[in-house]
């Protein structure tokens, strides 16, 4: 596999094109960003950290009968995926009332939410990825109906394997964030699973764990994303 030329650099991620036209690289940059980029900064070891924490969990997922895009690790800071058709949108489940969900509605944080929720949001930079809905996905072609029936149904089964596996090593799966696209017809989970993009609580003690550390100006968020590894069986030095 031969790394050419990039593709795309998101907020935290590069993606390069490959020799093979089906395969892409992805690059986990140390860049950290929150409120729609007005705020970055460079944390050391943060694309080794969730590179190694995205395999770990594609392969878990992939274990557990759901189709992703991930193919392997190919250095620290990068692995190779399937090149998907992606959708516009962003697939939020959650398990526990936190940010935007009690921003918007003025509820309290940490109430279960039962059963949990199913929000869509467009990609949409510019717009600050506004909250959307099935019908506006329709109406737009922003995918086929039964693409998004299908990543609305993926994104549950992925609840019920991942609250389980932080709950065995101690911690709430308070939500995340998934993205899909269509591979051969298929609909296939992409981007990628980190603490950056879901929100993981201490189950006694409901400490931060996740990229609130960031926002919230927390501090020691790369050590949070380590301790959430170490709990779950990632080895970082591996
Ligand atoms: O901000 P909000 O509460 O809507 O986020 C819900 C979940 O989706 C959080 O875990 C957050 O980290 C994730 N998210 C994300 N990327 C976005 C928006 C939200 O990973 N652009």
């Amino acid at each position: 596999m031969e790394k050419r030329e990039a593709l795309y650099a998101g907020k935290a991620k590069s993606v390069f094109v490959t020799d093979d036209p089906d395969l892409l690289l992805l690059e986990f940059r140390d860049d950290t960003s929150a409120f729609d980029g007005k705020r970055i900064e460079q944390l050391a070891r943060k694309g080794m950290v969730n590179n190694k924490f995205n395999a770990f969990i594609m392969q878990k997922l992939k274990a557990a009968g759901i189709p992703t895009h991930f193919e392997r690790l190919v250095s620290d800071n990068e692995c190779l995926v399937k090149r998907l058709d992606m959708m516009p949108v962003e697939c939020v489940v959650r398990n526990i009332s936190a940010g935007s969900l009690v921003r918007r509605l003025g509820i309290e944080e940490g109430l279960e939410l039962t059963p949990p929720t199913f929000e869509l949001f467009l990609k949409n930079d510019a717009m600050g990825d506004p909250l959307i809905n099935e019908s506006l996905v329709e109406t737009f072609g922003w995918a086929e109906p039964a693409h998004l029936a299908r990543a609305k149904e993926l994104t549950f089964q992925v609840n019920d394997i991942l609250k389980k596996l932080f709950l065995d090593g101690g911690m709430l799966l308070v939500d995340y964030k998934l993205e899909f696209g269509v591979f051969n017809g298929e609909v296939v989970l992409g981007d990628e699973f980190s603490p950056d993009g879901c929100r993981l609580w201490d189950a006694e003690t409901r400490e931060k764990l996740d990229k609130d550390r960031f926002r919230q100006g927390l501090g020691g968020v790369i050590e949070a994303y380590e301790e959430v590894g170490r709990r779950i069986g990632i080895d970082f030095t591996a």
